[in-house]
């Protein structure tokens, strides 16, 4: 017999007693009762209870007793309220059930290569081999719809906005914008390629040309980059830019955007106004250009404490333009001799050329190897500054400023999880502003833009361009939460001449490559500015989930396999030999 839902399981309550119902959905569970068959039928809705009495109805019986868990079936019936006493308050429906009258099966599902349901527990690859089962458990369901909710408020403020969603292109021209780029051969002439799009950059700074002054983009970016957490080679951004606007403005208007689609995508509040930090202060005290606030620990910089120091070591490496931090750990002077060496060696692992500890005992007395190096007035100093109390650790780096940063921002890090130092359940939203233009890049030799190579530098550092690269500062700004960069913005370069300069400085010869480029800066460009958001990233945060591929609906695993389609995959020779290619 046909059946054709009428009704969502997990709608049904006791107002529904008595009502005949159409419903449809998958077999979550069954168990056989006293001689009576419980089957949990389960749709997007949720679950409900179904009731088959052998006595009442022996064909229907043997039907639903033959369905395999996550068959796919129909049923129709009657609710009826459970009797007192088997109520169950954790189902959503757990005040009634269904008798069913008739019944249908759609489909018989295989037996499952592993419990769906406690799928959290099974190995990943699994869940990703069988992604279209793993989706049909409610987290993840309820994963893909938050997904859904943050990127219709985020449509629905921007269209309020005046801003115009346009698609740009996937299949562009390989440019310098900072990852590797996924290369698309092309069949109509031998040895010339597509670049997929690692963002909307270029096409975006185009509409302004275009007149368009307000954009807005859900969408897709391509890179060649190593699976992380929070990392995928596909990845979705919210990508915006607006004409005659200023740092102050984008920052503004993403914040109120931000504040307003958690909250209708989640009920979250965000506290604001986002703190504003500099990216110099957050390496200096974070160790970190995308500090996680939820950890109330700060690096202190202690060189002018040491400035006439005795003890050798930490001399020589301020005689040499280095810096000696510290960092306060609550409650670390617990750490057996063990732990502690076993820190030091991490934090020559991380290019430290050392890492010394003070375990302060009691107030003002200290365990420490290095305690008898140091004079009586830089204890004080010392203890004064980073705020040490009995019981307390001090861990210092004299080094390097970027060494000193990044090995103390991952010993913060570190303590905050041994510790258990993190706000739970706390949002911490923050910008990073004031960056430097240009990185070094050991790897090349060659100066990188920290941002990529279309944003613009302070006027007044634009001097420095060619002749002190590392002292020119960016109008950039990234938007940091919970430790996470969610994005990451600028003003860009309105002039053709600056912005062959900025190339020129990073060793690029933009005429050759970016001629139109350059070419349609030249026709009366606006001033303007954007940003793009990692909506992954965002997603995952507001989900509690522990990578973005539990918020996206099909990811990549490892080496960008797609466990479930096996690719990347080879192709056939003709198709090869159609694209001019050969592998090697
Ligand atoms: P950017 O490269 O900083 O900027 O990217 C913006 C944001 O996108 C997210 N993101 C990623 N998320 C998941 N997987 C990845 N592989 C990945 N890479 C980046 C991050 C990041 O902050 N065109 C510029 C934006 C602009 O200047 O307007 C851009 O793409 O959250």
């Amino acid at each position: 017999m046909k059946i054709h839902r009428d009704t969502g399981c997990g709608t049904l309550g006791a107002a529904d007693a008595g009502r005949e119902v159409a419903l449809g959905g998958w077999v979550d569970s069954a168990r056989d009762h006293g001689g009576l068959l419980f089957v949990d039928l389960r749709d997007r809705t949720g679950v409900v209870q179904l009731v088959f009495d052998p006595g009442k109805d022996q064909e229907l019986f043997r039907t639903a007793e033959g369905w395999r868990s996550e068959s796919a079936v129909g049923v129709r019936g009657a609710v009826r309220r459970r009797l007192p006493g088997n109520e169950n308050p954790r189902l959503q429906t757990g005040e009634v059930e269904v008798v069913p009258s008739a019944v249908e099966t759609y489909s018989v599902a295989r037996p499952l290569p592993y419990d769906i349901a406690h799928g959290e527990a099974v190995d990943e690859a699994l869940r990703l081999r069988y992604r279209y089962l793993d989706l049909r458990r409610p987290r993840m369901q309820e994963n893909l719809r938050l997904r859904h909710r943050l990127f219709a408020a985020i449509r629905d403020f921007y269209t309020a906005e005046g801003f115009v969603e346009v698609d740009t292109p996937f299949l562009t021209k390989s440019t310098p914008e900072g990852s590797r780029e996924y290369l698309v051969p092309n069949r109509q002439e031998s040895g010339t390629f597509f670049a997929l799009a690692q963002s909307p950059q270029i096409y975006k700074q185009l509409l302004m040309i275009g007149g368009l002054e307000r954009y807005f983009q859900i969408a897709r970016c391509f890179r060649d980059e190593d699976l992380r957490a929070d990392r995928q080679p596909e990845f979705t951004q919210l990508d915006v830019e607006m004409s005659f606007v200023e740092e102050e403005d984008v920052m503004a208007q993403t914040e109120r955007m931000l504040i307003g689609a958690v909250q209708a995508a989640t009920g979250i509040e965000l506290p604001h106004p986002f703190p504003r930090i500099t990216h110099a202060d957050a390496m200096l005290k974070y160790g970190a250009d995308k500090p996680d606030l939820r950890l109330p620990l700060e690096i202190v910089d202690l060189s002018a404490a040491f400035a006439r120091t005795g003890f050798e070591a930490f001399a020589r490496t301020l005689a040499a333009g280095g810096v000696v931090r510290g960092l306060r750990v609550p409650g670390g002077a617990v750490l057996s001799r063990r732990e502690l060496d076993g820190l030091v060696e991490e934090a020559r692992r991380r290019g430290a050329q050392g890492m010394a500890w003070l375990a302060a005992e009691a107030a003002g007395s200290f365990r420490s190897p290095i305690a008898k190096f140091l004079s009586e007035g830089e204890i004080q100093a010392l203890a004064q500054q980073t705020g040490v109390a009995g019981g307390d650790l001090v861990l210092l780096v004299a080094d390097q400023p970027a060494v000193a940063a990044a090995v103390l921002g991952w010993a913060r890090l570190w303590a905050g999880e041994r510790f258990q130092l993190t706000e739970a359940a706390a949002w911490r939203p923050c910008w990073i502003t004031d960056w430097p233009m240009f990185e070094w890049d050991e790897d090349e030799n060659r100066w990188h833009a920290t941002q990529h190579p279309f944003t613009m530098p302070r006027e007044e550092d634009l001097p420095l361009l060619e002749r002190e690269p590392a002292r020119v500062r960016a109008m950039k700004y990234d938007l940091v939460l919970n430790g996470y960069e969610i994005g990451g913005g600028s003003i860009r370069i309105a002039s053709s001449e600056v912005q062959d300069r900025v190339l020129k400085a990073m060793g690029v010869e933009g005429v050759d490559r970016f001629g139109f480029f350059l070419e349609a800066l030249q026709y009366g460009t606006p001033p303007h500015g954007g940003i793009a958001l990692g909506l992954d990233r965002i997603v995952m945060l507001l989900a509690g989930a522990p990578s973005i591929r539990d918020i996206i609906a099909f990811p990549k695993a490892a080496r960008a396999a797609d466990l479930m389609t096996g690719a990347p995959a080879a192709v056939t020779p003709a198709q090869l030999r159609e694209l001019h290619l050969r592998v090697t």
